[in-house]
């Protein structure tokens, strides 16, 4: 019962311009009980790849597979049966829950094709609601009557009342209060734990996310950059982006974990740049990162990069301590970043 995305690429025409390669070349799996949390800077990619992955949109390339069977392309149509353990909550809740509607009839709408009998799916939708910390009753109120972090709930006790075995959640964190935040994310790790369902968990706030994922994969301008081990990744990061994104999450006394800033802007996936597209941002970009653009390699056991800096056989270094090798001479950054200049904050803009 798992989700596998090979090789995926998503790609968005526009008329008369030139189209926008969201996604490219994507490969991920989520397995049951495991949270693989995908984080990344707005508009590195993170929703269309999440969209891809349920048959939202169609991938320009690659392949998405749940339990092995091809996931269909939904367009207009409904789920097929055996794809309704494949569920997304998508980044806006407000949006996709309707306003007229009571919450109880829009989650058993969700199980009209479950097979279950209307007595099972009244059972499972009060199951499903006391899961998320709502009361029973919430059933019968329209979602103007809940908080911003209950109708996030509200919309993953939809997606989860259909027993799911792979939820895809959109940003479910964000726009939630600090102790909301921690509460929801505690309420995904007992999910996985005791239902096994396995979550792509998409967020762009890689400081909550490192507490609940099991696995980091980093997305920059639509390709993935490196993954691995939550732990792992997080105690030594490899690749210049993700060191960048840990050394901007402030510690208790205001600076950040890091001494690395990050500077300018994720970019445009319709003109990327060439070589390595990090290589405008990245403080340890040299010649060849202009050039040549570096594979996501196996770099050791589970975990993967893509970055010129390393190579598999090498020992495992921070970036700043691997040795550059033959990859020429240092370029010079357009937005003056010093490596050592410790900003304890991420600029992006
Ligand atoms: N329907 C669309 N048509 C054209 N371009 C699109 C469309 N949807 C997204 N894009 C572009 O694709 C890129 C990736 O967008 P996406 O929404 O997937 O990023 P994201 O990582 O989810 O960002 P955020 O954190 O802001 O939600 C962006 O450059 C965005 O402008
Ligand atoms: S390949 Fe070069 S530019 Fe890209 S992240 Fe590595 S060092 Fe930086
Ligand atoms: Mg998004």
């Amino acid at each position: 019962m798992s989700l596998e995305l090979v090789d995926v690429s998503v790609q968005f025409h526009r008329s008369g311009r030139t189209p926008v390669p969201a996604v490219v070349g994507v490969s991920l799996h989520v397995d049951p009980s495991c949270i693989l949390g995908l984080v990344g800077e707005s508009g590195s990619g993170k929703s269309s790849l999440g969209r891809a992955a349920v048959g939202v949109y169609r991938p320009s390339h690659g392949q998405v597979l749940f339990n092995g069977e091809p996931v269909r392309h939904l367009g207009a149509l409904a789920r097929p049966r055996n794809q309704i353990g494949l569920q997304m909550v998508f980044q806006n809740p407000f949006e996709s829950l309707n306003p007229r509607r009571r919450i109880g009839s829009q989650i058993l709408d969700g199980m009209t094709r479950s097979g279950m009998s209307r007595k099972a799916r009244l059972k499972r939708m009060t199951e499903s609601l006391e899961q998320l910390g709502l009361p029973a009753r919430a059933a019968g109120r329209y979602p103007h009557q809940f908080s911003g972090g209950q109708r996030q709930r509200i919309a993953i006790a939809r997606a989860l009342a259909v027993a799911p075995s792979i939820m895809v959640l959109d940003e479910p964190l964000a726009s939630l209060d600090a102790s909301a935040q921690a509460q929801l994310a505690n309420t995904l790790r007992v999910l996985a734990d005791d239902q096994h369902v396995g979550m792509l968990l998409i967020s762009h706030d890689l400081a909550i996310v490192r507490h609940v994922a099991d696995q980091l994969a980093v997305m920059y301008l639509a390709t993935i950059v490196e993954s691995g081990p939550t732990a792992d990744v997080w105690s030594l990061p490899l690749h210049p982006y993700t060191e960048a994104l840990i050394g901007a999450i402030p510690t208790a006394d205001g600076k950040g974990q890091l001494p690395i800033a990050l500077t300018g802007e994720v970019g445009d996936p319709a003109a990327p740049p060439s070589g390595c597209r990090f290589h405008p941002r990245c403080p340890y970009a040299r010649e060849k990162c202009v050039r040549e653009t570096p594979p996501l390699l196996d770099i050791a056991p589970g975990r993967k990069v893509a970055c010129w800096l390393h190579r598999p056989g090498r020992t495992l270094r921070p970036p700043a301590e691997q040795d550059p090798g033959d990859l020429g001479a240092p370029i010079s950054l357009p937005h003056g970043q010093d490596v050592l200049a410790h900003t304890g904050g991420l600029t992006t803009t």
